[in-house]
């Protein structure tokens, strides 16, 4: 009696199981139809792929001016980056003119600081006497004017300043090369220099020192 309940049982029972597995196989091939969805896909381990951040210039309901960057306190002074002095950093006067005359001491530390990094960045090119016929030109690029020539002659320091700057037409600019803003001024110093050894007078030699030429 018992063995046929159990056997009985198993029957009524198998019919479901059949019935759910009938069940299942149409829902998950439903589900392999590849249907688009506007949800984002199921990320099942999220590590931190997905993080509260902004981007700059993001709007921030946060604060209450809607800016998610913060403006610095009033009165902030900038350390580094301050470049107010349009002489020193760019050549340049007031009314954006270049000044005539190199705006730090001239000393015989700048001169020597000069001549080093003119014979590195410029003397490629320029030469070390500044003639224009460094090694690069004579192997192919654009050959650059000499510094002896009038109208180099004739610039404010200022516009040598920034030609190093800033390059000119088919030079290239050098101030990330020659970062530091002095340096710049140190070349210039040692161009100027460069252009005094050529087509000198006598009478810019010292007079004590005229003597020594004969
Ligand atoms: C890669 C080669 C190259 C290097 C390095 C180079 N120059 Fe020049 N330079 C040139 C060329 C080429 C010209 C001519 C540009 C033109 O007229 O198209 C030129 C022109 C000039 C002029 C004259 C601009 C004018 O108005 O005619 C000055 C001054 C000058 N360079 C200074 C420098 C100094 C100072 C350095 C070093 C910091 C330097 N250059 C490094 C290639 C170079």
């Amino acid at each position: 009696m018992m063995k046929d309940n159990v056997v009985k049982q198993h029957i009524r029972y198998s019919w479901l199981i059949y019935a759910l597995m009938a069940m299942l196989s149409v829902t998950f091939m439903s589900c392999m139809r590849g249907k688009p969805s506007e949800k984002p896909p199921i990320h099942l381990n999220p590590n931190m792929d997905d993080q509260a951040r902004y981007d700059a210039m993001e709007a921030s309901p946060f604060f209450a001016d809607g800016r998610e960057m913060r403006l610095p306190p009033e009165g902030t002074v900038a350390r580094d980056d301050f470049h107010e002095n349009d002489a020193f950093f760019y050549g340049k006067d007031d009314k954006g003119n270049f000044v005539k005359r190199i705006p730090v001491a001239v000393t015989e530390a700048l001169m020597q600081r000069g001549q080093e990094r003119y014979n590195i960045y410029c003397a490629p090119c320029h030469s070390r006497a500044g003639d224009g016929n460094g090694i690069v030109p004579k192997r192919g690029f654009l050959k650059p004017p000499s510094f002896h020539q009038q109208n180099i002659v004739d610039y404010p320091d200022g516009k040598i300043f920034d030609i190093i700057s800033n390059g000119i037409r088919n030079m290239p600019a050098y101030r990330k090369q020659i970062f530091n803003v002095n340096d710049r001024w140190a070349i210039v110093a040692y161009v100027r220099a460069l252009q005094r050894t050529q087509n000198a007078k006598l009478a810019d030699i010292p007079a004590d020192k005229v003597n020594q030429l004969k």
